[in-house]
């Protein structure tokens, strides 16, 4: 595992604000499949690039409500991993703490994250197609997908499919986050993704770092290079920075 430099623990130990932007990697090893990863099984012909987006939906809205059945199927067997706990500590250390998450699992809430920004929406929630009302339960019926009791239109999941626009009000927020912290970590992502990917950029005041597996488009702008598993290396970070620390911020259990 690489070794985490002394310079960036003692860096996170006197920050005051601190944003993570989270993404895939992060569930990857609760076994929710990354995007760019290979899928598996029934739907390994598939590129999740082309399900998710309204295109593919309209097209043949069958096929994108069962993958996205397949996925919650993932999502509700999946238990956060080290990589969610150790950033519900983070969160209790540092004074002013933003979570922001591309991933739409809902795990960073589960592991006990408060205020998490989820800039692509969560997969357990339904909406419709037509008028975006938000659905929480439907008749059980034949028809996949189901329809929207309100209006009649199909029903979707409540995410942020590619050519669609992130929540305007998230995004401020996680913005205006960003362009005060003084640490901006980049977690599991491929920085691939717009505007997601330019919320790192924006963070031009901060000391940058980044964990991930792999080299990213966003590694040459970064400070600090963590190179390996976000579950292996999170909780270290937190140990090597707080482990003799009280909580500022205690969070009830
Ligand atoms: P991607 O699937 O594009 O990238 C996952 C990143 O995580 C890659 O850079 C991997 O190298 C890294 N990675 C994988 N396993 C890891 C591990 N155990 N520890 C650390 N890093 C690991 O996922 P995102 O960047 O989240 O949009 O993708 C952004 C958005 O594109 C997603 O939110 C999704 C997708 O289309 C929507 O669902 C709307």
């Amino acid at each position: 595992m690489t070794t985490i430099p002394l310079e960036l623990v003692q860096k996170l130990r006197v920050a005051q604000q601190v944003v993570v932007l989270t993404g895939a990697g992060v569930s990857a090893e609760s076994g929710i499949p990354t995007f760019r990863a290979a899928q598996t099984g029934l739907w390994a012909q598939y590129n999740p690039a082309e399900l998710a987006t309204p295109q593919a939906f309209q097209k043949n809205p069958r096929l994108v409500w069962e993958w996205y059945t397949w996925r919650r199927e993932l999502v509700a067997q999946a238990k956060p991993n080290p990589a969610h706990f150790a950033l519900v500590q983070m969160q209790k250390y540092v004074s002013q703490f933003t979570l922001i998450t591309q991933n739409v699992d809902g795990l960073h809430q589960q592991a006990g994250s408060q205020s998490v920004m989820e800039l692509h929406g969560n997969i357990n929630r339904t909406k419709c197609f037509q008028q975006e009302h938000l659905v929480a339960s439907w008749s059980p019926t034949e028809a996949i997908p189901p329809h929207c009791p309100y209006c009649g239109g199909l029903l979707r999941p409540d995410v942020v499919w590619f050519g669609e626009n992130i929540p305007t009000l998230v995004f401020q927020s996680a913005r205006e986050a960003t362009e005060q912290c003084d640490m901006f970590f980049s977690i599991g992502t491929s920085s691939l993704v717009y505007p997601a990917a330019l919320l790192p950029l924006i963070a031009r005041q901060a000391t940058r770092v980044e964990i991930n597996s792999e080299t990213t488009p966003l590694t040459s702008q970064v400070h600090f290079t963590l190179r390996g598993s976000a579950a292996q290396l999170l909780p270290a970070l937190i140990n090597l920075t707080w482990a003799t620390h009280e909580p500022l911020n205690p969070i009830p259990e």
